[in-house]
């Protein structure tokens, strides 16, 4: 039936498994969907991987072996020697983070990383950011905060837009940085003793963080390039490059759950203005779907599963966040909301992650409409408010009781899982590419492969 649903999709999934292609990998939810896994699967048919919007805030997660890396800014490629590895533009640039984890690898054996190229137009993260993003965070106070992941992202966004007070990688190798940095330590000092809610706020000193970001620029100048016309070229030349997007669709800023999103086009939207690379060299996008749906932070989540069912999902997913630790929010699959996020991000084909997280449950709902205020509807609602009164309308499937994080095959997965996979394509009206039953490379059903 699956297969059906498969050759039934809107695009044909007429690229076999080792076909090469430039593509976008887009989580379709509130993030944490497993795209790291993905990514790092995929790299294996790239030359090139690119992160291109958002920050550390990220936590992507890939398993390698009896290894397990986190990675918040560098992309999942970089566990494949070879590929390189680009950190665009429109990514918000920790450079404390980003040399923290270049020494991590170092670490763990994978030494002189020289195949990274950092943008220089990326927007570098100060210490004003993360004062800000708490300050911020806390005075958010109409009934619910947005819960940031509190690392400078919305500030820095914010004085990427707002221009007067930004830093890009390429400033802090001109003449000029040391003035900026006083300038704008002097104006935040302000603005932040101002918020009122800072709690505890020491005054920043200019002169620790120019000397702290010299540090860091002279350390990665070796990586700094003009990435927009690297990627251009290489797109040109017909270089295969994959995009990793960071967060999930329903966190997009303007098409996301507004205001609890992040500050980014985490969707498949943000891939153009994040890299500079036109949309026509994208040949394909996969969209990738938790079996339910978690959330970390505020804002609605009609799905959720505040109950004994929520706790177990949390507990046998370890849903607990990669960069904050705190527990995820769980709930039951969210079709409305990920028919919506694959047609927003253009999506050919899903990835179904955490399957093997499902077994042992008596029955499993997906949501398929939501009913707001006595109204069936299938459309996913424009404005938070709607979206906290919609009532999920579920259908129940019958679950499983086998471990299936042994299964590699699409047939011996056990008939239900089989038929929970099948209607999440039919639901969604897309094809299924990929399930994966675990964390590790090979826990991972590749559906053309019965
Ligand atoms: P990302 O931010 O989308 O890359 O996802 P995270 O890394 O934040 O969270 C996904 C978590 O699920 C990680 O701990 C992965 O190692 C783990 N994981 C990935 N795929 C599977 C799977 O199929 N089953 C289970 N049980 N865990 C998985
Ligand atoms: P990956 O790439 C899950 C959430 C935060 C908060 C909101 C805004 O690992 O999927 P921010 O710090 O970005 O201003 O926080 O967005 N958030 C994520 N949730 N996965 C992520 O990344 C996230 N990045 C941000 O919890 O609700
Ligand atoms: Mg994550």
């Amino acid at each position: 039936m699956l297969q059906a649903c498969i050759s039934s999709g809107n695009t044909q999934l007429a690229l076999a498994q080792n076909e090469y292609f430039n593509g976008r990998v887009i989580g379709l939810q509130w993030g944490d969907e497993a795209k790291g896994k993905i990514v790092d699967l995929l790299t294996l048919r790239h030359d090139i991987v690119v992160r291109y919007q958002g920050g550390a805030n990220a936590g992507h997660t890939v398993v390698v072996g009896d290894q397990t890396y986190k990675l918040s800014l560098l992309p999942s490629g970089v566990l494949t020697p070879g590929v390189t590895c680009v950190i665009a533009g429109g990514v918000v640039f920790n450079p404390a983070r980003a040399i923290e984890e270049l020494d991590e690898l170092a670490r763990r054996g994978i030494e002189d990383y020289d195949n990274l190229k950092l943008s220089d137009r990326v927007h570098v993260i100060f210490p004003w950011h993360f004062a800000e993003d708490r300050a911020m965070d806390a005075a958010t106070s109409d009934g619910e905060n947005i819960g940031t992941t509190q690392r400078g992202i919305g500030p820095c966004y914010r004085d990427k837009v707002g221009r007067s007070f930004a830093i890009r990688l390429g400033d802090m190798y001109r003449p000029t940085f040391r003035q900026r940095v006083e300038h704008i330590t002097e104006a935040k000092n302000r603005a932040i003793a101002a918020m009122g809610s800072s709690g505890e706020f020491q005054p920043l000193q200019a002169a620790a963080i120019y000397e702290q970001y010299r540090a860091y620029a002279e350390r990665l100048q070796p990586y700094v390039d003009d990435t927009t016309e690297y990627l251009l070229s290489a797109a040109e030349s017909g270089k295969r490059i994959l995009f990793e997007g960071a967060q999930g669709a329903l966190l997009d800023v303007d098409h996301g759950t507004y205001p609890f999103v992040t500050s980014s086009n985490s969707s498949g939207v943000g891939v153009s203005s994040g890299s500079g690379v036109p949309g026509k060299y994208i040949n394909r996008v996969i969209g990738v779907v938790k079996a339910y749906s978690t959330r970390v932070g505020g804002g609605p989540f009609p799905t959720e599963q505040d109950n004994e069912i929520g706790q177990r999902i949390r507990q046998q997913g370890n849903e607990y966040g990669t960069v904050t630790r705190r527990p995820r929010r769980c709930g039951w699959l969210d079709a409305v909301a990920v028919r919506y996020t694959s047609r927003l991000s253009g999506v050919d084909s899903i990835s179904v992650m955490l399957l093997d997280v499902l077994s042992g449950l008596g029955e499993l709902k997906i949501c398929t409409a939501y009913e707001i205020d006595g109204q069936r509807t299938t459309q996913f609602p424009s404005h938070v408010d709607d979206l906290r009164k919609a009532r999920p309308v579920y259908e129940t499937l019958p679950g499983w009781r086998d471990d299936i994080t042994g299964v590699r095959k699409l047939n011996d997965l056990p008939a239900n899982a089989r038929a929970y996979l099948d209607r999440i394509s039919q639901i969604v009206g897309l094809p299924i590419e990929m399930a994966s039953v675990g964390p590790a490379r090979d826990q991972t059903i590749h559906v053309s492969d019965v």
